[in-house]
């Protein structure tokens, strides 16, 4: 399926897997929704991927209107507010007028031992990690069917199958998030809805730099293109787990 001017939202836009979807998903040809917290990171990754495109400060007849056709959208946007959430949903109809791809990236990893946890921290692990998704997936959900159908993806964790020694409030998070999109799959059933959960190995970002771990992780790059090949199959063709590891096969 070409993604020509498809309309993709994607949460945790401003660092990590999440701008490089934002990139992969705009050199294919999408209009992306920017949403993260951060809006100065938010605009950064806008003006780059607008100038990658070659589109960027086009007011030709010096009316100080830019006449370029918009591919970015920057939105800063706390997915666990419910409000935040509605508003940049309400503000991608109004500025693209549909939502074909939904990307569920945005999280927060805190690993400490549940004994020396604050709770505080524990709450907010699901409160990001889960609650943002299923926050985000409802609010978009009305205009992805409202748009003929979709994708809805959801950046998971290899975690899920193999938890880390440390890190339960992370572990349950992401497991939340792979039953919420496995039960949504069967919801979309007589709905041209995809739902594809990626679980990622080990990544290079500001959430973990991987630097006490003796192999090669991965680049964020990576697990875009596995965002972007299960977006682009073709209609009858769903991927509803993706597994990323690394060829060090840690897990
Ligand atoms: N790195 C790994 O090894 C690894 C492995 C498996 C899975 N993952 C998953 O991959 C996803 C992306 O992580 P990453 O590795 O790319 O880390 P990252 O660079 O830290 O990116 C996390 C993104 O989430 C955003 N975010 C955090 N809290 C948010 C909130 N309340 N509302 C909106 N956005 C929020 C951050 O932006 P702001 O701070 O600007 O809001 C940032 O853009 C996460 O879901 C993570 O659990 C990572």
């Amino acid at each position: 399926m070409g993604l020509t001017d498809r309309v993709a939202v994607v949460t945790g836009a401003s660092s990590g897997i999440g701008e490089a979807t934002a990139r992969a998903l705009a050199r294919e040809g999408c209009a992306v929704v920017l949403a993260a917290r951060r809006k100065d990171r938010l605009e950064r990754l806008a003006g780059e991927i607008e100038s990658e495109l070659g589109l960027e400060d086009e007011d030709e007849d010096g009316d100080g209107d830019e006449e370029g056709e918009k591919r970015s959208l920057v939105v800063p946007t706390d997915v666990a507010d419910e409000d935040d959430v509605t508003a940049m949903i309400e503000k991608t109809r109004k500025e693209f007028g549909r939502i074909d791809i939904l990307v569920n990236n945005a999280g927060i990893l805190r690993s400490d031992p549940v004994a020396d946890a604050d709770r505080v921290d524990l709450r907010k692990q699901v409160q990001v990690n889960l609650l943002g998704v299923m926050n985000t997936t409802h609010a978009a959900l009305p205009a992805v069917l409202e748009s003929g159908g979709g994708d809805i993806v959801a950046v998971s964790s290899m975690n899920v199958r193999y938890p880390a020694e440390s890190g339960s409030a992370y572990t349950a998070s992401k497991c939340g998030v792979n039953g919420f999109c496995r039960s949504l799959r069967k919801e979309m059933s007589d709905e041209d809805v995809r739902v594809t959960i990626v679980m990622p190995g080990p990544v290079v970002s500001e959430m973990n730099d991987w630097e006490q771990w003796d192999g090669r992780p991965l680049d964020p790059a990576d697990v875009a293109e596995a965002v972007v090949f299960a977006v682009s199959r073709p209609e009858h063709v769903e991927l509803p787990e993706i597994t990323v590891n690394t060829t060090d096969k840690l897990g």
